[in-house]
């Protein structure tokens, strides 16, 4: 896998999004993609760094019947200086790796696609954005691509980068959320295949999001898949409770997934001093701190949000106004630091940029 990576020039480039307006998430795709496939005889092969444009597949590939599948997502940022700054890829590729085991997918050497990413996004650097909260996203996938309906793991594979430059997930970055508590549909369950980032777990959220949206919120707080009790996830993201000084998370148990962004908010607030509970929640535990006024804070973390305060949560009957609905002191001196550190005007103290 120490191979080269060839370049295939693009005939013509595409023009830029207008970076002063909003860009939304997930709408642009660069003039270029990363391609590299997998066989039993030659390994991981071919690595290429193409013209972005679809991809041919036989209708028959794994990927579309029976969703072998892992992503990653990340994100890229340029500095004044015009340095070009990844934020922990390494915890992306290592991420990546325990999702392809999960899935019985070939594992990748997370230092050549780590060196593969840096290759496109230098490549691709005119398309980072400058504005304030916009950075170009990155997000690598690995198909399987074996044209065969039996239920077995693919022996071919494809894995692709593809970059997206983005602003805000949210419409209005940290403008607090409204969450329902959603006890019918359940992300995962332990054992299951939660804790790997793969299609299927957000396919699986889709309807519980509809139905959130319908009823007049922004996403839905997941519980366990067995008691329906236990607090997991928000949305797509980790959440986080400050608990008069305390924070507290939910415990990676085997159906949450373990966010690169949930780990850096921990070890942030460990450096700052600030105690961090990585426990068993119940929703009813949580509504209860509520009434006794010590739920000061509720945040969602993740790649693409960064940090995202909860305004309000509603469970049944019950509801719960967090900060008076607005943003928090931690969530966004949380945001403003990472962010901070990510587009390189804060210093890096604890060693996760890379360039
Ligand atoms: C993230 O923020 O890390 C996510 O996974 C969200 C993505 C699925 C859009």
């Amino acid at each position: 896998m120490g191979q080269s990576i060839t370049f295939h020039k693009a005939d013509k480039l595409k023009p830029k999004p207008d970076g002063s307006k909003p860009l939304g998430f997930g709408k642009f795709f660069t003039d270029y993609m990363f391609e590299m496939d997998y066989s039993m005889e030659e390994g991981w092969h071919d690595a290429r760094i193409v013209p972005y444009g679809p991809i041919s597949l036989d209708p028959a590939a794994t990927i579309f019947h029976y969703g072998q599948e892992v992503f990653e997502g990340m994100k890229a940022y340029r500095t004044e200086d015009k340095r070009i700054l990844l934020f922990r890829p390494d915890k992306n590729m290592e991420r990546m790796n325990q999702s392809c085991a999960r899935l019985n997918i070939p594992e990748i050497d997370e230092q050549f696609v780590i060196k593969a990413i840096k290759q496109l996004v230098a490549i691709e650097e005119k398309w980072i954005p400058n504005e304030p909260g916009q950075s170009l996203y990155i997000r690598p996938f690995i198909i399987g691509t074996d044209p065969a309906l039996g239920v077995h793991p693919s022996s071919t594979y494809k894995l692709l980068i593809i970059l997206s430059p983005v602003g805000s997930y949210f419409g209005d970055s940290m403008s607090p959320v409204k969450i329902y508590v959603e006890d019918e549909y359940v992300r995962a369950v332990k054992g299951g295949v939660g804790y790997a980032k793969t299609s299927g777990n957000y396919a699986a959220s889709l309807k519980a999001q509809t139905k959130s949206e319908e009823l007049g919120f922004d996403q839905v707080l997941w519980l366990d898949g067995v008691e329906h009790k236990y607090i997991e996830e928000v949305g797509s993201m980790n959440i986080f409770f400050k608990i008069d000084d305390e924070v507290w998370t939910p415990a990676l148990n085997g159906s949450i997934l373990p966010g690169v962004t949930r780990a850096s908010v921990i070890e942030l607030l460990q450096h700052w001093g600030v105690t961090v509970k990585e426990k068993k929640i119940s929703v009813n535990k949580l509504f209860k701190k509520a009434e006794k006024q010590q739920l000061k804070e509720v945040f969602g973390t993740g790649t693409a949000a960064v940090i995202s305060p909860v305004g309000f949560l509603k469970w049944n009957d019950k509801v719960i106004k967090v900060a008076n609905g607005k943003t928090g002191k931690l969530s966004q001196k949380l945001y403003d630091t990472l962010t901070g550190i990510q587009n390189g005007k804060i210093k890096d103290e604890l060693h996760w940029i890379q360039e």
